[in-house]
């Protein structure tokens, strides 16, 4: 149904452009205007300006411009018709009935406002415990202050009956609130209800223009299950359809021209903490076409930061088609092994998060990389790889794309072009709806592959190998330099040898990726995450001259540790008195004498 052209201007009326745009903007009067900074591009001098005589505002800058629909529009990211809704809404006024489609618009609007009171009860709940009490000792745990509690809402709800009592008094109707899940029918059959997110620390997820959609609740005790609980799937509520965070982010995604997606509640209130605020969370699913065609309504770039474990890894690779055909530009990071956002914000700190995010990866060249490295390089191999990836190139609508990642990938896997183009055309043939279709299932063959990478226990190693890995991941310099050395047959420890010789390889198939490169070993050779776990102190603060002389150092001790332990072998080899060619051992031994004085002297 249309809004009539009554209605529509009864909102506009209601609405002064001044004090809505105010809500997202700094203004300034400025002769018979108001001035502030653009919210839909980057400026540092204001550029941007509001009419409040005719209701406009413009932009000298990225030339913006509307009035109050198409800035809610524009800012919010919403379609006109959800722009007259939020701001009738705001405004208080009765959207009118859709007239075919009357009970279902109505019945809603009355299971969003059930939500919307459930969420303000959960809310004061909180507010209301004392600091002992379990939850608020919880939030302070997690770092989430009052007022992260307040801004973004969250609630408790202390018993099993205090919402199902709340509804009661306020006389909402049971069916409505059985419908958006909150409250369920006791086991008994009888007529009792109890509360569905009782004793737990609430997330109440909103759509952009502010209506309370759903809910995540999660457990204060390790041993309750499951973890996390999400509103079931109800007619305002569809997991697979919204993201947890959108309505404060969406002005902050447009503007960054691009989205940061995360797996969850407490890693989007991470991020958020720490202001980086382009951010959504899944509900813990993979990525759906419906959530590529939210994304699009704010920008087409995509950045997944995704937990570093299997199941993280396994979310990206579904995601990668999804966002492949949706036409969306994805990149794409798997944080160090067992760290999620929060994890690795408290331990690792804000910059090396902001570092590792600037210089992900591609999407398509992490998975494809990720997938090369486990594959055997064999023709069967690379005949398998071919088979995988191809179906998620012809989903690429933008064929300038599809031709630079085949390009890049025949590179990769050491094949001609034509070979990935012909089991593109193949793979086109077999699916019936290439460049548009989505088939979910397509990457599950994947798990034939094998997933876990060699896990090196580095616990052991000489400090010298372990030191030497660490300073040649922190710049190419150093990387080529230790090649340089040729010490890699000197490693004493069969861990950082293999290692080594895993960062020489990539190295060498990729050249000029060395930005992205304890990324793309990091998502599959562990003991990059065990290289750093052992060190006493990061080298992230080590100044140049520092890293190099460090590194010079970790040379010479890995050559000593060698020398030292081929004389030792000798000795005890001459021990043995008869051999025939002991001789030819003592010249060798005194070989070894010579080159470790030469060294000591720091040649
Ligand atoms: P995680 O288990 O990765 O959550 O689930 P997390 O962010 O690390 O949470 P903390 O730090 O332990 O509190 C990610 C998302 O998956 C969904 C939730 O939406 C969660 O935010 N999930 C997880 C569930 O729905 N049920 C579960 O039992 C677990
Ligand atoms: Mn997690």
């Amino acid at each position: 149904m249309k809004f009539t052209a009554d209605f529509i201007d009864r909102v506009r009326e209601a609405t002064n452009i001044v004090p809505l745009i105010s809500q997202y903007v700094q203004l300034r009067r400025s002769g018979g205007n108001f001035q502030g900074i653009c919210p839909f591009h980057h400026e540092k001098t204001p550029s941007f300006s509001v009419s409040e005589e005719k209701q406009v505002y413009f932009c000298f800058g990225c030339k913006a411009s509307g009035n109050v629909f198409n800035f809610v529009q524009q800012n919010q990211g919403l379609t006109f018709r959800e722009a007259v809704e939020y701001l009738a809404t705001r405004a208080s006024i009765a959207i009118p009935a859709n007239e075919g489609n009357e009970t279902s618009g109505n019945q809603n609007r009355t299971l969003l406002k059930v939500n919307g009171l459930a969420a303000q009860f959960f809310h004061q709940e909180l507010k209301k415990l004392p600091p002992t009490h379990e939850v608020q000792q919880y939030l302070g745990q997690r770092g989430l202050t009052a007022e992260l509690v307040d801004t973004y809402k969250l609630g408790y709800d202390s018993s099993a009956h205090a919402l199902t009592r709340f509804f009661e008094a306020k006389r909402v109707p049971t069916v409505a609130a059985e419908q958006v899940g909150l409250i369920k029918r006791n086991r008994d059959g009888g007529d009792g209800h109890y509360d569905l997110f009782r004793q737990r620390l609430i997330f109440p997820i909103f759509s952009p223009t502010g209506q309370c959609l759903g809910f995540g609740g999660r457990v204060m005790n390790k041993d309750q299950q499951p973890k996390y609980l999400n509103s079931p799937d109800a007619p305002v509520f569809h997991k697979g359809k919204v993201f947890y965070g959108l309505n404060h982010s969406a002005k902050f995604i447009r503007s960054a021209d691009e989205v940061i997606v995360v797996e969850g509640y407490m890693d989007w209130l991470a991020l958020a903490k720490v202001s980086i605020s382009n951010v959504v969370a899944t509900l813990g699913t993979a990525l759906t076409a419906d959530h590529a065609h939210l994304i699009k309504r704010y920008t087409n770039k995509v950045l997944l930061l995704f937990d570093g474990d299997e199941a993280g890894k396994s979310a990206a690779r579904r995601s990668l088609p999804i966002l492949l055909s949706a036409g969306l530009y994805a990149r794409g990071l798997f944080l160090p092994d067992k760290l999620d956002p929060d994890d690795f914000l408290k331990e690792r700190g804000e910059p090396g998060l902001r570092q590792l995010i600037q210089s992900a990866p591609d999407l398509f060249e992490l998975v494809t990389t990720e997938q090369w490295l486990q594959a055997k390089g064999s023709p069967t191999g690379k005949i398998q790889l071919l088979d995988e990836f191809a179906p998620h190139l012809v989903k690429v609508p933008d064929l300038r794309l599809r031709r630079l990642y085949s390009e890049n990938f025949a590179n990769m896997i050491g094949v001609d072009i034509k070979l990935v183009e012909q089991s593109i055309a193949r793979a086109g043939a077999h699916s019936p709806h290439a460049g548009s279709a989505i088939r979910p299932e397509a990457s599950t063959q994947t798990s034939e592959m094998p997933q876990e990478a060699v896990l090196f226990d580095l616990t052991k190693a000489p400090r010298a190998e372990v030191e030497l890995l660490n300073v040649i991941l922190m710049q190419e310099v150093y990387l080529k330099e230790a090649l340089e050395a040729d010490i890699l047959q000197q490693f004493s420890h069969l861990g950082c040898k293999a290692v080594f010789t895993r960062i020489s390889e990539v190295y060498g198939q990729m050249p000029n990726k060395f930005d992205t490169l304890s990324a793309l070993l990091a998502n599959h050779v562990r003991p990059v995450e065990n290289i750093t776990r052992h060190l006493a102190e990061p080298f992230t603060q080590l100044s140049t001259d520092g890293a190099k002389k460090l590194l010079q150092d970790c040379i010479k001790r890995v050559k000593t540790n060698y020398l030292k332990s081929k004389s030792k072998e000798l000795v005890s080899g001459l021990r043995g008195a008869n051999s025939a060619n002991s001789s030819e051992q003592l010249e060798q031994i005194m070989n070894i004498h010579k080159n470790r004085r030469s060294l000591n002297r720091g040649s």
